[in-house]
């Protein structure tokens, strides 16, 4: 197993190039099982969940090309996806890929609105807490679908179509707006979602779903209104850029000073977010190419924060926060209201002399002069990225065991990092 190797105490400066969006990315490829047409996504990021994702896919019936050649030909996949799903083969998707991933879960709605039925593993993910599917079935059944657990799967049926209605989400879900906004793009009548999530990666799918035909309204606040189509068609898209990976890099220059270009990156996406990083002590200005992040010398603020759905502060983040306000002059608190048991990080970095204190869902961290180097081992996606920013200022050497969850996220990371003056290292295991 890979292990990164990183030595503190260096700035960084230069330019990082942003991804697109993974978690834009994914619900993208997904949506694709709607039509038999071709979709073709642009700005695909290069990550062992998108690769995860293409076969599953591809179980389900789904050709696909990458820039022009069939995936597997190129040893170093495009960014340019062509995702066909003529014929939908199987609509199973089977417990040994699912689990591997959460968001293959998704797939249940645009299954069930294109062939009537569906039978997809309850699923796997990142370890953070018990992350039930409720909502998501709730949605569907409330579409007309039948629905049974069953063996560890959800079995789905509506042989008679999905029909439009009103469905209230009690509690704010990325994930069960996904599904049940792809599966009502092809319902009977209308539907509107309330409490819907709002975050950018949901209207960059609805606007994709827009452009093969769909008829989504209200898209970027809580209420989606959906008018049912009797068919979806092809459309070429964009994927957005990753608003964490760029709030990520910029806790990253926050941490260890230095000045940085985040190519291609929105703030408009993460403006809760850059608000935090500024009152650290960092400086954020919009660029021509996307935004530049600086810190030169002078103590990290301590932060308040709470992690909140779109447009609060992201649980995606939390982590990462955590090790930029790790050495900063003053105690910080941070709560977790999305996820239990999302704190895996704590530990790792209390390794590494970070002094953070637990109580539910409350963080306190009490800054320290300096972290020191040690080994630590990647826990999950978030958390892990957490342990290179925390690695980037602490003396010495931090060896992070476990890195492939580093790889289903954040692409090519040690070569963006290597390239501003980190020095950051790959230790084949
Ligand atoms: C998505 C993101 C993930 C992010 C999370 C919250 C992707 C691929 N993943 O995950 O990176 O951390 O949003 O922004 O986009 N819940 C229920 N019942 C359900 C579904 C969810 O109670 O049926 C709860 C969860 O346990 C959690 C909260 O709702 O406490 C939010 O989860 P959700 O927004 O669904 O997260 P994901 O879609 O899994």
């Amino acid at each position: 197993m890979d292990s990164i190797r990183i030595g503190g105490g260096r700035r960084l400066v230069g330019t990082i190039p942003i991804s697109g969006a993974k978690n834009a990315a994914l619900p993208l490829m997904i949506a694709s099982l709607l039509t038999e047409e071709t979709l073709i996504l642009d700005n695909v990021p290069e990550l062992a969940d998108v690769n995860l994702l293409t076969r599953i896919l591809g179980n389900h019936g789904l050709d696909l090309t990458v820039d022009g050649k069939r995936a597997g030909e190129s040893d170093r996949p495009g960014r340019t996806y062509r995702l066909t799903a003529g014929e939908i083969v199987d609509t199973t998707a089977p417990y040994e890929l699912v689990s591997r991933m959460r968001a293959s879960f998704w797939v249940l709605g645009p299954l069930l609105a294109r062939c009537g039925q569906a039978k997809v593993s309850m699923p796997g993910g990142c370890a953070i807490g018990t992350r039930p599917v409720d909502l998501h079935l709730m949605g569907l059944s409330a579409l007309g679908a039948r629905i049974d657990v069953d063996g560890g799967y959800v079995v789905a049926s509506a042989p008679g179509g999905l029909v439009g209605t009103r469905i209230a989400f009690p509690k704010v879900s990325v994930g069960a707006t996904h599904n049940v906004l792809m599966a009502a793009t092809l319902a009977r009548g209308e539907t509107v979602i309330e409490n819907a999530a709002r975050e950018p990666e949901i209207g960059d799918v609805a606007e994709c779903l827009n452009k093969m035909g769909a008829r989504i309204s209200g898209i970027g606040t809580s209420t989606l209104r959906i008018d049912g189509v009797d068919r979806l068609g092809g459309a070429r898209h964009e994927v957005l850029p990753d608003r964490i990976e760029t709030g990520t890099y910029a806790m990253a220059v926050a941490a260890a000073g230095g000045e940085v270009e985040l190519e291609g990156a929105r703030a408009d996406l993460l403006e809760s977010a850059l608000q935090v990083i500024r009152a650290t002590g960092a400086e954020i200005t919009n660029t021509n190419s996307g935004i530049k992040v600086t810190r030169n010398g002078g103590a990290l603020k301590p932060v308040d924060v709470e992690t909140q759905p779109y447009p609060g502060f992201p649980t995606d983040l939390q982590a990462q926060l955590m090790a930029l306000v790790a050495t900063a002059e003053g105690t910080s608190h941070i709560r977790e209201t999305i996820f239990e048991n999302r704190f895996m990080h704590v530990q790792e970095l209390v390794r590494l002399g970070a002094e953070i204190h637990l109580d539910g869902e409350v963080a306190t961290v009490r800054g320290v002069a300096a972290l020191k180097g040690a080994p630590v081992m990647a826990t999950d996606l978030r958390a892990s990225v957490s342990l290179v920013i925390a690695g980037l200022v602490a003396k010495g050497d931090t060896v992070i065991n476990r890195v492939y969850h580093l790889d289903r996220g954040f692409e090519r990371i040690e070569e963006k990092l290597g390239r501003c003056g980190a020095d950051i290292e790959r230790l084949a295991g």
